[in-house]
């Protein structure tokens, strides 16, 4: 695996537990850092499970899957977490905001444990608040709305701050499980913009589903999951 791949898959096969077939079977498939990548395919063909294992939130086998050098399987829970804390944003489809803190103690709390992210906003000038209102604002934020609890935001707010939560701390791979279904198209292209600014400006890696055809062109390359899935299970 090269210095500059952030994700490597290689058969990689994948079944739920009680499920008759595996849902995936990749054979192969390689990202590398800084690209921007569209995953595209049919509702239940796999997409979020795909992230999940790639983010080690659910567990492939040995040498199936390697983000940023690492065998996944080859690592402890411990520093799987840690591995996805410093290094992984994930703007999961519901947004997983913590209902009852402001919209930028939700973006401050993707710093906690996670020392790679928290080393690289020393770099910065201003405080932890500071950079996340910061970071609020440029995705459209108005800033009286980043003091509000999550809960009370509107879903297209809640959905950037899921953004800035991901982006904070600069990690080295962005995933966006169809992030922009909640925006209207205003706040999509703004989303957009400063999701793929902030990639390109950090040489972030973007991984990103979205069932919305008229972001292709934003992408550098498009994964259909039915084009690299051989799984029977799989459609
Ligand atoms: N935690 C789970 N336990 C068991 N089966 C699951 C689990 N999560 C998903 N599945 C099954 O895996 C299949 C793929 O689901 P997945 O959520 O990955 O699809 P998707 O491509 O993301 O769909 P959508 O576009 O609707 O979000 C479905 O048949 C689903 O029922
Ligand atoms: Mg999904």
């Amino acid at each position: 695996m090269s210095q500059s791949t952030c994700v490597e898959l290689n058969q990689l096969e994948f079944q739920w537990p009680g499920a008759s077939f595996p849902l995936l079977h990749i054979p192969h498939l390689q990202i590398q850092q800084g690209e921007r990548v569209l995953l595209r395919g049919a509702s239940g063909s796999g997409k979020s499970t795909l992230l999940s294992l790639i983010a080690g939130v659910h567990q492939a086998r040995p040498n199936q899957v390697h983000v940023l050098g690492h065998d996944l399987a080859q690592l402890s829970q411990r520093q799987r977490d840690r591995l996805r804390a410093n290094e992984i944003g994930y703007i999961f489809q519901q947004f997983n905001l913590l209902p009852y803190l402001s919209a930028v103690e939700n973006v401050v709390l993707a710093a906690r444990f996670a020392p790679a992210r928290v080393a690289r906003l020393k770099g910065e000038a201003g405080s932890y608040h500071e950079l996340a209102e910061h970071l609020l604002t440029q995705l459209g934020l108005a800033e009286q709305d980043s003091k509000r609890p999550a809960h009370q935001l509107s879903v297209g707010q809640q959905q950037r701050v899921a953004a800035a939560r991901a982006l904070f701390g600069r990690p080295a791979l962005i995933i966006a499980d169809e992030p922009t279904s909640a925006l209207d198209i205003d706040h999509r292209d703004n989303f957009i913009e400063v999701l793929f600014n902030a990639c390109e400006v950090h040489h972030t890696t973007l991984l990103f589903v979205t069932h919305d055809g008229s972001l292709a062109h934003h992408f550098q390359r498009a994964i259909e999951l039915n084009e690299i899935n051989q799984a029977a299970g799989g459609r």
